[in-house]
């Protein structure tokens, strides 16, 4: 699904993703104390953005990794910063819808998969499923977070929380109102299109606000302490 924040305002997404509370003091924290150890490991982030988890990723000792994602503007960000940072030979990036799969992935080359907040943008998982479980090794994992379906489920128009529903809203992340548009889902359709794909759910987390939001905005901080807002899913490819 394609949207103005991840292109024409890349860069301020960039920006205001380093240090805000829903992506560096929430969503980042929970998913990052989720992954393995890092060491050696070949990566594939999958709508990878402007690639705050490829320096992470390559900061905790990965091997390589490859970040995919639908928006140009994201990639260039990505090349740009591995340049920046001597990482060219570590990091391939390359712009690609993931609704249409992996194409250009080959079978069990992955170790771990990653994808933040990046799958409510996909109509049908199924097919990007089946491909996380091609591509990643006997005893790959993969590791996302999404929305999560009860906060999501406030948007709905139908009522019917079972029923899959295309949700458009306007988002104030970068500073100004941008147009997004993303599914809303239950639960039970996001684990069923892992385990019918044979991945087996090994942790699944509704994430933890960090304690540094209360002194950024005490009251986002108390409704994210009692509210949840994301979810967080790791699966294991059977060896
Ligand atoms: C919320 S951002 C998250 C970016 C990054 N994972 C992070 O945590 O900083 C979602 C990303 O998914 C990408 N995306 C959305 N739909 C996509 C699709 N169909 N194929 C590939 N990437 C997509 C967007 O371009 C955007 O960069």
């Amino acid at each position: 699904m394609k949207s103005k924040m991840y292109s024409t305002f890349a860069s301020e997404y960039d920006e205001v993703i380093q240090d805000n509370i829903y992506n560096a003091h929430l969503e980042r924290p929970t998913l990052q104390a989720m992954l393995p150890d890092l060491n050696d490991l070949d990566v594939l982030d999958l709508g990878c953005g402007s690639g705050v988890y490829a320096q992470y990723l390559l900061g905790q000792g990965a091997k390589h990794v490859t970040c995919i994602d639908y928006s140009k503007e994201m990639i260039q960000l990505v090349a740009r910063k591995a340049q920046k940072a001597d990482f060219t030979d570590k990091i391939t990036a390359y712009s690609q819808d993931l609704s249409k799969g992996l194409p250009k992935e080959k079978d069990a080359s992955a170790d771990l998969v990653i994808s933040s907040l990046m799958v409510h943008y996909i109509e049908d998982l199924n097919p990007l499923f089946s491909e996380v479980q091609r591509v990643l090794r006997a005893g790959g994992l993969f590791v996302f977070s999404t929305h999560h379906p009860f906060a999501d489920f406030e948007c709905t128009q139908s009522g019917n929380y079972f029923e899959r529903e295309l949700v458009q809203e306007e988002w104030n992340t970068v500073g100004k109102p941008v147009q997004v548009s993303f599914y809303r889902r239950s639960l039970t359709e996001i684990t069923n299109a892992l385990t019918q794909k044979g991945l087996v759910i090994t942790q699944l987390t509704e994430g933890e606000v960090s304690e540094k939001v209360k002194e950024m905005d005490a009251g986002r901080y108390e409704y994210l302490s009692k509210n949840p807002n994301f979810i967080f899913i790791k699966c294991h490819k059977l060896a």
